[in-house]
């Protein structure tokens, strides 16, 4: 049976914040997979959605079921500096009930969909480790190990690794 049945993939908008900012807050409380350590605020989380127009290389894209937001899937800049803008930083989060269903892979399929037309080179990830549903996930749309930062972030009083990968977009 196909879990992701019934599941629509849109650009994210206003009247997701709310969910959106409790599923990250989700991973930020309770995880290491963000280095953010304070949860944020919708207000905070609407300057974020701002700079994820539906258009462009920075995309915003959520998953929705009946209404509901599942999670979520974004394009975002690298570094600020000029040249890096054909470099995007790509993350995904879904709600701690919704994974495993597929719906990483659908999001990340309609991702890069939107973005190849875009003038992006290339797309990294930073996983935090161990995280192998992520590493699987990268891995299978072909993002590649670029190096691995030891220790480079400390959360609940623990130094993690940081495995950065890297994916060809054009
Ligand atoms: C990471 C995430 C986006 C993956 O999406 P998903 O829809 O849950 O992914 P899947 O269930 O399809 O799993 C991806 C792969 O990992 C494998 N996998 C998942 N959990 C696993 C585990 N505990 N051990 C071994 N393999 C595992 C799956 O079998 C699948 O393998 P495949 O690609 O060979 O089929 C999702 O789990 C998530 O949001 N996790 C929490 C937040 C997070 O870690 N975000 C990423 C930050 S870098």
């Amino acid at each position: 049976m196909d879990l992701t049945t019934g599941i629509r993939v849109r650009p994210g908008a206003a009247g997701d914040l709310t969910e959106l900012t409790e599923i990250y807050n989700h991973y930020v409380v309770h995880t290491p997979v963000t280095f953010d350590i304070e949860p944020v605020t919708v207000e905070e989380r609407r300057a974020w959605l701002d700079s994820h127009p539906a258009t462009g290389r920075h995309r915003l894209l959520v998953a929705e079921e009946a209404g509901r937001v599942l999670g979520y899937a974004t394009s975002s800049p690298f570094r600020d500096k000029r040249a890096y803008e054909t470099s995007v930083e790509t993350s995904i989060y879904l709600g701690p009930g919704h994974t495993g269903r597929g719906l990483g892979g659908l999001l990340y399929r309609s991702l890069f969909e939107a973005l190849a037309d875009e003038d992006v080179h290339r797309a990294y990830a930073g996983i935090t480790q161990p995280n192998v549903a992520s590493m699987r996930l990268h891995e299978r749309f072909g993002f590649r190990p670029a190096g691995l930062l030891e220790q480079v972030g400390r959360k609940f009083g623990t130094f993690w690794d940081v495995a950065w990968l890297e994916r060809r977009m054009a």
